[in-house]
């Protein structure tokens, strides 16, 4: 077996049990965290600080032992990077200064993104460094349509009204902006996998705002060009789609090529994912995350249904979107030990 279990089931081994990591393991359901993050300040402070980021990526892995420990960072440091304002304002989330027209999109400026976003490698590096030997390093970037979302909106959103005016009405200057993001987006990753990085997620939390006909252009292409940018110089790094909310269209997403496995949100039925996306990729997911809010019983047995339908070959365990602050840890402590006795 390949050393790292996560790592062994992403090269399509069979694992003597299922690897688990959990999306946002590290945050604000970990008192540790909120006293880490209160030491930075600001949110964005606690990104480009390596010694503190560090310091947070492990904390959960201290305490539960995941198999897999991903990077402390944000999907929005990248249009930062690139040069457009952000910030995060309490109790509101991120705000930026929208794009809206061909006009205002930047051009790629390499060195500056690789500059603003050093701290970021940098955290990647002391990991690569800190982390346990059977613990796997996952470095990730948001996908370019939902980085957009935020870019073009200004903020999160529920519906992204002016993103889709935009995108459907003049689908070639606003391709203009999925390049820059697509480009930018590669560079970014394949820097993480430089500095130690051992597998990369791509975040799409709002592919399910498009209809289906649009999921090409839009979520599965640029995906597919990401993963041929880094495996023009990466051959062997695992890519980890994360379509949120696409349903059956999961179907069409198990044949991106140069996609090694997707992570699967918590609306989908784990049998239906069995039979139509794990023969193809490796599936990471679905537990509800608010079954760990509610613990005990209910999310045991949503535990064993899950491990039933996946078994030991093309699997990670995983939520289906982040924990919530309101987690209790005892819950994610038995969840977890549940997970090491498979
Ligand atoms: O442990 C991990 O999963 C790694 C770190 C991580 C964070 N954000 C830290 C974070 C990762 C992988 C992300 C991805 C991310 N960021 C996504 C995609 C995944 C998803 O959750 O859908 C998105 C859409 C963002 C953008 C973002 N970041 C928003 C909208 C917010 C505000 C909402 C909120 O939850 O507060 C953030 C802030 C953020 N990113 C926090 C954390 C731990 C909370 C910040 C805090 O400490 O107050």
């Amino acid at each position: 077996m390949t050393e790292k279990r996560f790592l062994a089931a992403l090269n399509g081994e069979t694992v003597d049990r299922p690897p688990f990591w959990f999306m946002r393991q590290a945050g604000r359901y970990l008192p540790e965290y909120r006293a880490t993050r209160a030491e930075a300040g600001d949110f964005l402070d606690l990104c480009y600080r390596p010694d503190l980021a560090e310091e947070v990526t492990l904390q959960p892995i201290r305490r539960f032992g995941m198999d897999a420990a991903i990077l402390f960072a944000d999907i929005l440091l990248l249009p930062q990077a690139l040069g457009q304002h952000l910030e995060f304002r309490v109790g509101e989330g991120p705000v930026l200064d929208p794009i809206r027209r061909t006009e205002d999109i930047p051009a790629l400026d390499m060195d500056r993104l690789h500059e603003g976003l050093g701290p970021v490698y940098e955290t990647v590096s002391r990991l690569s460094r800190s982390l346990p030997a059977e613990t796997a390093l996952i470095g990730f970037a948001g996908a370019p349509w939902t980085v957009a979302t935020y870019m073009v909106e200004g903020s999160g959103s529920r519906d992204h009204p002016t993103i889709k005016q935009w995108a459907f009405s003049d689908p070639e200057g606003f391709g203009k902006l999925m390049d820059l993001l697509v480009q930018g987006t590669a560079a970014y990753l394949k820097a993480q996998i430089a500095a130690g990085a051992e597998a990369v997620q791509l975040f799409d939390t709002w592919a399910g705002a498009l209809p289906h006909a649009w999921l090409e252009p839009l979520v599965f292409g640029p995906l597919q060009q990401i993963a041929a940018l880094i495996h023009a110089e990466y051959p062997d790094i695992p890519v980890i789609g994360f379509p949120r909310g696409i349903g059956t269209s999961l179907a069409h997403a198990a044949r991106i090529p140069g996609i090694t496995g997707l992570s699967i949100d918590w609306s989908m039925d784990p049998q239906w994912v069995a039979a139509n996306v794990q023969p193809h990729r490796v599936v990471q997911g679905n537990l509800d995350p608010r079954l760990v809010v509610v613990g005990g019983e209910p999310m045991r047995q949503a535990t064993r249904h899950i491990l039933d339908c996946f078994g030991h070959r093309n699997f990670v365990f995983n939520l289906g979107h982040g924990f919530v602050p309101e987690t209790p840890p005892e819950h994610v402590a038995e969840l977890s030990e549940m997970l090491k006795a498979v």
